[in-house]
Formats: C-alpha cells, sequence, structure tokens
C-alpha cells in the first residue's frame, strides 16, 4: 500500500485534511475526500475546465495539480461562490441570461469567470472569450455564456458603486 502523506488546505473558508497518496489529484480530494461534488471531471485530461476551481486567487484545473501540491492553500469551489438563499453576481448572471443548459459544464466556467471578473470587473467581449477559452460547452452556445459573464460584470459593478452603510461603524466618539 502507498504511503499517505497529510495535506492541509483551506476550501470555502474552512480548514480541512486528509492523508492523501502523492498520485492523489486536487479534484480527487476535493469530490472523494471533501465531498464537494460541484467539480466536475470531463475529461481528466486537462482539455475540458469542468473541474477549475479558485487555488490562491486563481483560476487553475483541479484534475492538473496534484492534492499534496496544494498542501497549505487556499480554495474556492463553486460551492463557495453563493449560496441557494443569496446567488454571486456570477451565478445571477447565468440564471438571468440562461448561460446554461445541462449545467455539467457549469461550476468550472463560472470558476474561470471567477478569475477574470477578480481581475477585471469590465472586461470586453474578447477578454471574456479568451477567459473561456480553457472551458468547453457542448450544449449551451457561447453566446449565452458571454452574455451571462457580461450580466455578471455589470451585477459586480454595480454592487461596488454601492456606497458603504454607516449604520454598523463604530466612529472614534463611540467608543467608551
Ligand atoms: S476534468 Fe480537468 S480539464 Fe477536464
Ligand atoms: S451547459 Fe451543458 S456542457 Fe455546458
Amino acid at each position: 500500500m502507498a504511503k499517505k502523506y497529510p495535506v492541509q488546505v483551506k476550501v470555502n473558508g474552512k480548514m480541512k485534511s486528509a492523508e492523501v497518496e502523492p498520485r492523489l489529484l486536487l479534484v480527487h480530494l476535493l469530490r472523494d475526500e471533501f465531498d464537494l461534488t460541484g467539480t466536475h471531471i470531463g475529461c481528466d485530461t486537462s482539455q475540458c475546465g469542468a473541474c477549475t476551481v479558485m487555488l490562491d486567487g486563481m483560476a487553475v484545473k483541479s484534475c492538473t495539480i496534484l492534492a499534496i501540491q496544494a498542501d497549505g492553500a487556499e480554495i474556492t469551489t463553486v460551492e463557495g461562490l453563493g449560496s441557494r438563499e443569496e446567488l454571486h453576481p456570477i451565478q445571477q448572471g447565468f440564471w438571468e441570461k440562461h448561460g446554461l443548459q445541462c449545467g455539467f459544464c457549469t461550476p468550472g466556467v463560472m470558476m474561470a469567470v471567477n478569475g477574470l471578473l477578480q481581475e477585471n470587473i469590465n472586461p470586453s467581449e474578447a477578454e471574456i472569450r479568451e477567459a473561456l477559452d480553457g472551458v468547453i460547452c457542448r450544449c449551451t452556445g457561447y453566446q449565452f455564456i458571454v452574455k451571462a459573464v457580461q450580466h455578471a460584470a455589470e451585477l459586480i459593478r454595480e454592487q461596488q458603486s454601492q456606497p458603504v452603510s454607516l449604520e454598523n461603524v463604530t466612529t472614534r466618539g463611540d467608543v467608551s
């Protein structure tokens, strides 16, 4: 039996650990050890992008990284993007603009889009298409996906232009 090594990562804000074989891929750590099955496996050969997650702020294909390489990293999967009650703007954009059909590719597409929008909240259509280069969708058609990303970017810009509420801010004079 192959020797196992400890891996500790922060996933969607929570510390998680496991003992893994050196050959285990990050996508299998997420799905099989941590039960985060929103990250999909479409090809296992780094072609489709269905397994895309955020790793230390960068969108990466989790089938191309060994779990032990991710030791100490901060990971966000699609489960950490938003919640059923409070959708993330990217999820809202895909919902409102019909950016998915079967949904198989969608978690990976959304995480690739997240990588783009974290760096650029006003991407051009060409920049969106370039960011989607590594993710393959076989049923929606990219036109709808591009529109969904444009809408998500609009929603993020709107959110960021909202004035910060001072209701709960403690000023120096309030401190006793
Ligand atoms: S499963 Fe990772 S790129 Fe296809
Ligand atoms: S929504 Fe079906 S493969 Fe993309």
